[in-house]
């Protein structure tokens, strides 16, 4: 059974708290996205759930196996893709592969064979000959997804996989993701929000080295102030507004960006009364939305709340 099992995950750097009693557990067919600020902590989180980084105190299980105490095995189960660019500048990427392939324990025709798979799937064979450090970014992070993926791991810890790379490229690195995350876990880390309502089935936003909120894009959504809101574009904005507010089942109107919204006052019927209205006012109405809650509005509150902590 696939699953990381984080318990208190705690790291120091001298006497900066880094990763601060992380805890949580994640289970085979989810893309787990850590999303938050730089200087969160998200690749400390990482170096330690892969053992490259002792944690100060607390531990994680990687499918039962402790990272503390059975180094070999957690280490087994999982690839990792560090941040910034791959190492070995000077080494030719199928090398680079063999050389993974071998530190992997893998050899003869299953080294052929796992590296020939990694190389179609990444599309690597045109650069198979190529140094490394020539490689332009979309190929060398293409290559550190390879090195991830060559001993078929059934988890991946990914950091910032989609990083410095062009539309295009980023495209098909999340596509990859989204293929592997049946019954695998992915755990990536990013700071683009489009990203986690693209590919993430659980989100944990983590800011000063806390795990702030946890849970899917939609509950997380629906602690935004926008949750439940009224959206409109009209043609008389301002009269529109006035004749809002006096609704008791609305709290507020904003007017942002040439769209009006409404927000709950938890009284009666929002969508029902605003539609009245319109009816009555025969209001020319050029949309009409009413909003599930945004990522953004919740992720810079809690960023904006770390910061002026900071
Ligand atoms: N090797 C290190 N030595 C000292 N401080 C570090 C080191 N690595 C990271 N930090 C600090 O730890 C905090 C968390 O960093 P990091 O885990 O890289 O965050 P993130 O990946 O979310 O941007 C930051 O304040 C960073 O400056
Ligand atoms: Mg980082």
């Amino acid at each position: 059974m696939t699953s990381i099992l984080a318990q208190s995950l705690t790291r120091c750097y001298g006497r900066m708290l880094a990763v601060d009693r992380v805890s949580f557990e994640v289970d085979g067919g989810t893309v787990l996205g850590f999303l938050g600020p730089n200087g969160a902590g998200k690749s400390t989180t990482m170096k330690m759930l892969t053992g490259y980084l002792h944690p100060t105190s607390g531990t994680a299980l990687i499918n039962g196996y402790d990272i503390r105490t059975h180094r070999r095995q957690a280490h087994q189960a999982m690839g990792y893709l560090p941040e910034g660019a791959p190492l070995y500048n000077d080494m030719r990427v199928k090398d680079f592969l063999r050389f993974v392939a071998a530190a992997r324990g893998l050899s003869g025709t299953t080294a052929k064979t796992a590296i020939g798979s990694v190389a179609e799937r990444l599309e690597l064979e045109e650069v198979a000959e190529q140094s490394i450090g020539t490689l332009s970014k979309g190929f060398g992070r293409r290559v550190g997804i390879a090195q991830a993926l060559l001993h078929d791991p059934p988890i991946l810890i990914l950091d910032e996989p989609t990083d410095g790379l062009d539309p295009i490229q980023k495209t098909q690195v999340r596509r990859l993701i989204q293929e592997m995350s049946d019954t695998k876990i992915v755990v990536i880390s990013t700071h683009i929000l489009e990203e986690v309502e693209l590919l993430c089935d659980r989100v944990m936003i983590i800011a000063q080295g806390q795990l702030q909120l946890d849970g899917t894009p939609t509950e997380i959504r629906s602690r935004s102030r926008y949750a439940g809101a009224l959206s409109l574009v009209v043609d008389q904005p301002q009269s529109v507004a006035s004749k809002l507010s006096g609704l008791p089942s609305v709290s507020n109107v904003e007017y942002r960006a040439g769209k009006l919204t409404a927000f709950p006052s938890g009284d009666g019927d929002l969508a029902g009364a605003v539609q009245a209205l319109i009816q009555s006012e025969n209001w020319v109405v050029r949309e009409f939305h009413l909003e599930s809650g945004r990522l953004d509005d919740v992720f810079a509150r809690i960023a904006g709340q770390s910061e002026s902590h900071a």
